[in-house]
């Protein structure tokens, strides 16, 4: 079997559903259940004893010590953290002590783990760490995509503590030969995509006739990955990547916010068109840009593609499309997630930008 931590959030969660669909493999889910984490996302796996969910957070050495012992699993797949760029600006200490201290007792755990296991079962282990393209800082608009031999340059509190815990994971390899993987993604977007990000603030926020905050003057540019692809990229690390490596995964799709938020609009034009026939886009409002925001990211996926043979299965048009209409499907789960924690999360970070 495998342990997934941060099963319950939104890559994890899709990633569990996405296992129980490709593999008969049992999989245990630590999750803490955080702001961001959700039982309702795996709420089509109650029954399925092929997923066993508990709650627990990964800086308790203690609890990742037993699970490890009780379960044996072959293999650790690491999402848990902090993930949240604004929240990591107005309070960076909970990013300290999940994705640095909370992935150094993991490792820790793994690492006591590992050396009670026989010859062959150690050769068969990993640890699978999943990261983000952000440890390597902002591109310039000339500048080639990002490849893993980039040098790291974090600029938020958040990109800071994903790299301190990727170093971790290196050096835990380096120095005590744990069969670690790494993977550096691009942004994901989907089902289940809590509505504190771009995408599915923007796809809620229209639908609510609230205003569309678009920081800055939008052109900054991500490159869009549909989270399942990010699913399968992490399926097939874990078969075939070699320990010690890093991939990094990418959609092969950099596009400017304003053009991701008015792709939206559009979207919801045709899908859900307002009644007084207006468009979505009348409710787009530029408001203060995000303090030290990385301009531009770009991923070269071709190490995954040409060594694993990895290459997403979603174009950015069908991905967007699906996720349109999931959030359209999906009212119940959106009116769940905006609770009254929601709420103060979106006066502290919106009321006092200026537009
Ligand atoms: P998320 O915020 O939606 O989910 C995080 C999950 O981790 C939640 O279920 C939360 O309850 C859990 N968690 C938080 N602290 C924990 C702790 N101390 N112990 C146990 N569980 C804890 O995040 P996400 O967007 O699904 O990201 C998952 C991983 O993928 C993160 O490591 C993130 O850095 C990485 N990543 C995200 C993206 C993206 O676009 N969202 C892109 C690349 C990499
Ligand atoms: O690149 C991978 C990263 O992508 C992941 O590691 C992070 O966990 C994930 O949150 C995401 O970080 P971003 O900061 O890129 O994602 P976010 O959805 O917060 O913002 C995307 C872009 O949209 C960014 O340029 C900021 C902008 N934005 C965001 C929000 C929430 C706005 O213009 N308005 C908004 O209200």
């Amino acid at each position: 079997m495998i342990l997934v931590t941060g099963g319950a959030g939104f890559i994890g969660s899709n990633f569990v559903l996405d296992w129980c669909k490709h593999s008969k493999e049992p999989l245990i889910n630590l999750d803490k259940l955080t702001y961001a984490g959700n039982v309702n996302n795996l709420q089509s796996l109650q029954g399925n004893l092929q997923h066993t969910f508990v709650q627990g957070d990964i800086a308790d050495q203690g609890v990742m010590a037993d699970l490890l012992t009780k379960y044996q699993p072959r293999a650790v797949v690491h999402f848990a953290a902090e993930s949240h760029v604004d929240r990591s600006i107005h309070g960076p200490e909970d990013f300290i002590q999940t994705n640095i201290v909370g992935t150094f007792r993991l490792l820790e755990a793994t690492r006591a783990y590992f050396k009670t296991l026989d010859a062959k079962a150690q050769t068969a282990f990993r640890y699978l760490h999943v990261s983000t393209d952000e440890v390597y800082g902002s591109l310039k608009p000339a500048d080639p995509a990002f490849t893993e031999k980039n040098i790291y340059e974090p600029n938020s509190p958040y990109s800071a503590s994903k790299a301190a815990s990727d170093h971790l994971v290196r050096a835990y390899h380096h120095t005590y030969g744990l069969p670690v993987l790494t993977t550096n993604c691009s942004n994901n977007y989907g089902p289940y995509h809590f509505p504190e990000k771009l995408i599915p603030l923007m796809i809620v926020n229209a639908l609510a006739g609230k205003p569309l905050p678009v920081y800055g003057d939008g052109m900054q540019i991500r490159d869009w990955l549909y989270v399942t692809d990010h699913c399968s990229a992490i399926r097939r690390v874990l078969e075939a990547g070699t320990p010690g490596e890093t991939y990094n995964v990418g959609g092969w799709n950099e596009k400017p916010n304003i053009e991701i938020v008015k792709t939206i609009c559009a979207l919801l034009d045709e899908l859900r068109p307002k009644t007084d026939g207006t468009s979505y886009t009348g409710q787009i409002s530029y408001v203060t840009d995000r303090p030290g925001h990385d301009r531009r990211y770009a991923i070269d996926a071709t190490k995954i593609y040409q060594q694993l043979g990895w290459k997403p299965a979603e174009t950015f048009d069908s991905g967007i499309r699906k996720t349109v209409q999931w959030y359209l499907d999906h009212a119940d789960w959106v009116a769940q997630v905006q609770s009254g924690a929601y709420r103060e999360w979106v006066d502290a970070n919106y009321a006092k930008r200026a537009a």
